[in-house]
């Protein structure tokens, strides 16, 4: 069967599913398609921690509700090096700016509930299996669902499919450019039925490896700690878990609270960007077109932010008649991405221990903290990246790329 909708869209992730409800509140009809089922969708454990930028936009798109009632707002973050601990204020060497705590998992809930109260169509267990046409002005996306070949004709494709999509293989490999760093260690990541040790976030850099104290509401902890790429979950029974957590976020006069672990998953550690972030009438949004390891809980906030430019690009486009912001996406995109990737590389390196390592290299990642103790201009430049820099609109970019409509 062949569809007609403005804008297709290729994923029920964040970027995906605030995409389509921006476009919705101008007017603009789309379709998104979701490979998993709604449940599956909405039980993924992801970060959990939102930028001022990224509240911002979710308010605007009416998504606020139970993020205003349950999200946990920090002030501050801590830095610990071998138990010697240092806050940033984040608030105060910002500005005023600050983060929340709320689970992706639930910003997704949010969204998906806001998208089915419009009516608009949201298909689940929908496969997207090609993407064609994207130098004419009519590209068309091929999909499955229930058993059954569709076609869905569109003004503009927004490739939303995370990592593992097809939006970003549908670009020539000749035309792309791919930039990526995998890290020689991993984070077991665990959700735990104990409240928070702690009022804000701990990163902690030990010699045994990264751990991470984070937490999801007043009676849920959200822990993370670094293991090998070689590790499975049989090599981490909760005992150790509990003794690598005590030993590597502890301090003096402070004790981590345990209690009965609900999950546990192994994520791998990646740095990755593909440029361009559009081909003809295709444009990627989110982990379609770059991923970064969670150190600097960047991954949600890159794809809301990406939303938010392809949003304005679009309305450009429908309201004004204009292509230049679609024309600038790529550009605007990639400096806050670059940024962003050089953040939460700087992050994942002083914090974790890399198997790998120099003495000389080690003894550069001490200093590398103690600046951060000592300087206030260097915790101020961590405060700005971590809370968020100000979104580049795409008329300040310079560069441009090749677009016609
Ligand atoms: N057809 C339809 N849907 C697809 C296809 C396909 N061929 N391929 C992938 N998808 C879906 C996935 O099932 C997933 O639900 O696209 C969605 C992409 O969502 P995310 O992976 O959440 O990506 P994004 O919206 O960019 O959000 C990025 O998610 O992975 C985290 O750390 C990441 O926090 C970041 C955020
Ligand atoms: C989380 O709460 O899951 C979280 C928080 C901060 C990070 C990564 C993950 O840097």
């Amino acid at each position: 069967m062949t569809h007609y909708t403005q804008v297709g869209i290729i994923g029920a992730g964040p970027a995906g599913l605030l995409l389509a409800q921006l476009l919705h509140q101008q007017g603009i009809r789309s379709v998104v398609l979701e490979n998993r089922s709604r449940e599956r969708v909405e039980s993924r454990q992801r970060a959990g921690l939102l930028e001022q930028n990224t509240v911002d936009l979710l308010r605007q798109a009416g998504a606020t509700d139970r993020l205003d009632q349950q999200g946990l707002v920090h002030d501050g973050v801590i830095l610990s090096y071998n138990g010697q601990r240092h806050r940033i204020d984040l608030a105060k060497l910002t500005g005023g700016s600050r983060v929340t705590i709320y689970a992706q998992t639930e910003v997704v809930k949010d969204l998906i509930q806001l998208r089915l109260n419009t009516g608009e169509p949201i298909l689940f267990e929908a496969e997207a299996t090609s993407i064609d046409g994207l130098d004419g002005n009519e590209p068309m996306i091929q999909y499955t669902h229930n058993g059954e070949s569709h076609t869905l004709i569109c003004d503009f494709v927004a490739g939303c499919d995370g990592f593992h999509g097809i939006s970003r293989q549908t670009i020539p490999e000749s035309l792309t450019t791919a930039y990526d760093n995998v890290y020689p260690y991993c984070w077991l990541g665990i959700l735990a039925k104990v409240p928070p040790s702690t009022h804000e976030l701990i990163y902690a850099y030990h010699d045994r490896g990264f751990a991470l104290h984070s937490m999801r509401s007043p009676e849920i902890s959200r822990l993370y700690v670094q293991c090998d790429v070689t590790d499975t979950l049989a090599d981490w029974p909760d005992e150790r878990i509990w003794a690598e957590l005590q030993l590597r976020l502890g301090t003096v006069g402070w004790t981590l609270m345990e209690g009965p672990i609900l999950e546990k998953t192994i994520t791998p550690m990646r740095s990755f960007v593909s440029e361009p972030m559009q081909y003809g009438r295709l444009f990627l949004a989110g982990d379609s077109a770059h991923i970064v390891p969670p150190t600097g809980a960047k991954g949600l906030n890159m794809a809301v932010a990406d939303t938010g430019q392809l949003f304005h690009a679009l309305m450009d486009w429908y309201q004004n008649g204009s292509a230049s912001e679609l024309a600038n996406y790529t550009a605007c995109c990639m400096r806050r991405v670059w940024r962003v990737q050089e953040f939460s590389n700087f992050m994942t390196e002083l914090l974790h221990h890399n198997p790998n390592k120099t003495p000389f290299e080690a003894q550069l990642q001490a200093s590398r903290f103690n600046q951060l103790i000592t300087s206030q201009m260097a915790s101020t430049v961590v405060a700005e990246n971590y809370v968020g820099l100000a979104a580049k609109r795409a008329s300040e970019a310079q560069q441009s790329v090749n677009f016609h409509v």
